[in-house]
């Protein structure tokens, strides 16, 4: 099968967390002494393919997305994209060209994502289009995400004014108008209603099909990532996992042994979590709104 992204041999840690209370607050404290191992000695071809990731709370999914982005890289081993080696992109951070070459090969929607705009989110829409690197006019895009995002009634509004659920509508939108050969979006919609979540979702799967952009996410939402995807990386609870096409892969018996829970329990926890996720984003205004 023809394949977007592939990992040899990568070895993966982070220095170990500990929480430390002082004066009343919670911190996490690095401790660089003690790693949490993520990635061990792991080869794999990624699809170039619409890809959710399913597995446990903490197994490595936000890891991985972010090794296959190139915001963050390997210790041992290489991560390549399309055949360049994401290490080619380590100052990305302090080289805005570097950083630009790096987004247009592939751009990255992290986990409650928040940023502050001067202008509007319509004015941004045209502005990450024109600044970005699409080869043919795809000016109908805009106008077809607005649609189907249902953006109508924020797109005069500045970033730090949206609602959570319009928040990450828009910054799903920028991701698709920028035009990167590859897509990461991690945990992108849980703020979103239901039907909304399917309708987003409907229209992703449909854009990385037509047009060849392989897009890989995770969610907390087992439903939604067995009806859009065509391929499904899952995790074992031993942190290996397993790619394969999700007609395939989804099931039953695969699904409660890499979460070591039945079935049932895992839709109710999908629901949980997205409370928590909310949680973790209140008081900001006309936030019920849709
Ligand atoms: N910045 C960090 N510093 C230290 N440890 C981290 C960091 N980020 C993640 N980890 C640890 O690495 C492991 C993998 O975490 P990761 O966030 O990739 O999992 P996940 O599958 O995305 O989890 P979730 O389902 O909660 O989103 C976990 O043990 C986690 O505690
Ligand atoms: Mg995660």
């Amino acid at each position: 099968m023809e394949y977007a992204v592939r990992f040899e041999n990568v070895g993966f840690y982070y220095p170990k967390q500990e929480i430390e209370v002082v004066d009343n607050a919670i911190t996490a404290v690095r401790n660089p002494d003690e790693i949490t191992q993520v990635f061990n000695a792991v080869t794999a071809d990624l699809p170039a393919a619409m890809m959710s990731l399913v597995g446990q709370n903490g197994i490595g999914k936000s890891t991985l997305l972010l090794l296959a982005g190139a915001r963050l890289f390997p210790h041992e081993g290489t991560v390549t994209i399309f055949g360049t080696d994401t290490k080619s992109f380590v100052d990305a951070a302090v080289d805005p060209e570097l950083e630009q070459e790096r987004n247009r090969l592939v751009s990255f929607v992290y986990q409650n994502m928040e940023f502050e705009s001067r202008a509007s989110v319509g004015d941004l829409m045209e502005f990450v289009y024109e600044n970005g690197f699409y080869e043919t006019d795809e000016g109908a895009l805009i106008e077809d995400i607005k649609r189907a995002f249902e953006m109508e009634r924020f797109l005069h509004l500045k970033t730090q004014h949206l609602a959570k659920g319009q928040l990450q509508r828009a910054i799903i939108a920028f991701s698709l108008l920028y035009g990167s050969r590859i897509i990461m979006m991690d945990e992108p919609v849980f703020a979103l209603e239901e039907p909304q979540k399917d309708r987003v979702f409907a229209f992703l799967l449909d854009f990385s099909r037509s047009r060849g952009i392989p897009i890989y996410y995770s969610a907390h939402n087992l439903e939604l990532t067995q009806k859009y995807s065509d391929s499904m990386l899952l995790f074992s609870r031993t942190g290996d996992f397993k790619i394969g096409p999700t007609a395939q892969l989804f099931n039953r018996e695969e699904i409660e042994a890499a979460y070591q829970a039945p079935m049932d329990s895992l839709y109710r926890r999908d629901s949980l979590y997205r409370e928590v996720l909310l949680r973790s984003h209140v008081g900001k205004e006309g936030e019920s709104q849709a």
